[in-house]
């Protein structure tokens, strides 16, 4: 028996922008809270949004006090002017973390106290209020965020989440028109974090029949794409491909749930503020290189949904194969393939290893059991840039 969740309505494909005008006649919406980022603002990509509301004659509220890898000061400024803007709706247009801070912000409005005190790891409080309706509208490629009941939080360390069924969306818009903007580097790392959602979700603990057509399908459009989509931003196939592919992978790992590669990643996020998706990349082929024997199976799949060249191959080959193509793949979309390319001193492996070693929820989901020794070597591997093909 299986269970498998996803937002109540997702519009997707180009020009689904168009919605959003009857989701909120539907909603019979009077007053927005909108919430994006400085750069979104200024390169104009929120303009076509409020030149409708404008038309509606609804009342909207901007607030661009987002930041990356949101802290819960920011989190807390947020949710402070969503409840003082007395609106009815919330609507998130942005990366993963402006989708993040408006998804608790529009549920805690409707609680008492502040984000940490709904934490998972030390919160101590439970949500009661199903907050304010949400609009999500992802302008990357790669997150998920907009379908997942997961907000992401940068402590002073590492990270935490406030989880819960209702942070989903009520509406989610992917329209791949909103990426055309997206640097290289930011199409790079968020392409490469909706592969490592698909990939973890494919070999999680939790994958279900559902799950896997999913990821598999995501598996196998985003490696196909995610190079045309960083060397030519306006290649539209490639864009909407990409689009769609992290769209699955989120459908997919909000259910299956990520593991160890988010689990060792989210520590590097926190002591030294390496984008999400760069510290997902550094770490996905030397955590394979470690796990692909409690895996094999599902790697085979993988390196098939990769069009590599199984026949005549053991599964060990291939799966050797599979993890040199993740870091071949991350070096050709331009992003560091070592931890030391991040100036990172050696010394703080045993700190970034004490604190993966916190995100239970996630590494409990691996193929193979993480224990200290593992992850050390792991972050050792990474830091050096070396796979050991288990030799
Ligand atoms: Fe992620």
């Amino acid at each position: 028996m299986y269970q498998f969740i996803s937002p109540i309505k997702i519009y997707y494909g180009e020009e689904s922008l168009n919605n959003l005008d009857k989701i909120l006649l539907d909603l019979k919406v009077q007053h927005v809270f909108l919430l994006t980022d400085p750069i979104l603002k200024s390169l104009g990509v929120i303009t076509p949004i409020l030149e409708r509301l404008s038309k509606l004659n609804i009342k909207v509220e901007i607030s661009i006090d987002t930041e990356p890898e949101p802290s819960l000061l920011v989190g807390n400024v947020i949710l402070e002017k969503v409840k003082e803007s007395e609106a009815e709706i919330v609507i998130g247009i942005g990366g993963g973390s402006t989708l993040d801070l408006a998804k608790a912000a529009s549920v805690l409005a409707d609680n008492e106290g502040v984000i940490e005190d709904y934490l998972n790891l030390t919160g101590e409080r439970k949500l009661i209020g199903k907050g304010l309706p949400k609009i999500l509208i992802p302008t990357t490629a790669g997150t998920g965020s907009e379908v997942t009941d997961i907000a992401v939080f940068s402590l002073e360390d590492t990270k935490d989440v406030i989880a819960h069924d209702y942070l989903l969306a009520d509406y989610t818009i992917i329209d791949p028109v909103l990426t055309y903007t997206l640097p290289p580097k930011v199409t790079a790392a968020s392409g490469i974090d909706a592969l490592t959602h698909a990939i973890e979700a494919y070999t999680s603990a939790n994958a279900s029949p559902l799950t896997d057509i999913l990821a598999l399908d995501a598996i196998g459009r985003i490696t196909k794409h995610i190079r045309t989509a960083v060397r030519d931003s306006s290649d539209k196939e490639a864009r909407e491909q990409m689009a769609f592919g992290s769209l699955l992978a989120g459908m997919s790992f909000y259910n299956a749930g990520v593991a160890g590669v988010h689990g060792l990643a989210y520590p590097l996020g926190g002591l030294f503020k390496i984008p999400h998706g760069e510290s997902n990349a550094v770490l996905l082929a030397y955590v394979y290189d470690y796990i692909w024997p409690s895996c094999l199976v599902k790697i085979k799949e993988i390196a098939e949904a990769f069009q590599l060249p199984t026949d005549g191959k053991t599964n060990n080959e291939i799966a050797i194969t599979v993890v040199k193509s993740l870091r071949d793949l991350v070096k050709d979309v331009g992003l560091p393939t070592t931890i030391k390319e991040y100036k990172i001193n050696e010394e703080n492996i045993d700190r970034l290893t004490t604190n993966a070693l916190k995100q239970t929820r996630l590494l409990q989901r691996s193929p193979e059991i993480l224990n200290s020794r593992a992850i050390k070597g792991i972050y050792r591997n990474a830091y050096e840039g070396k796979l050991t093909n288990h030799k």
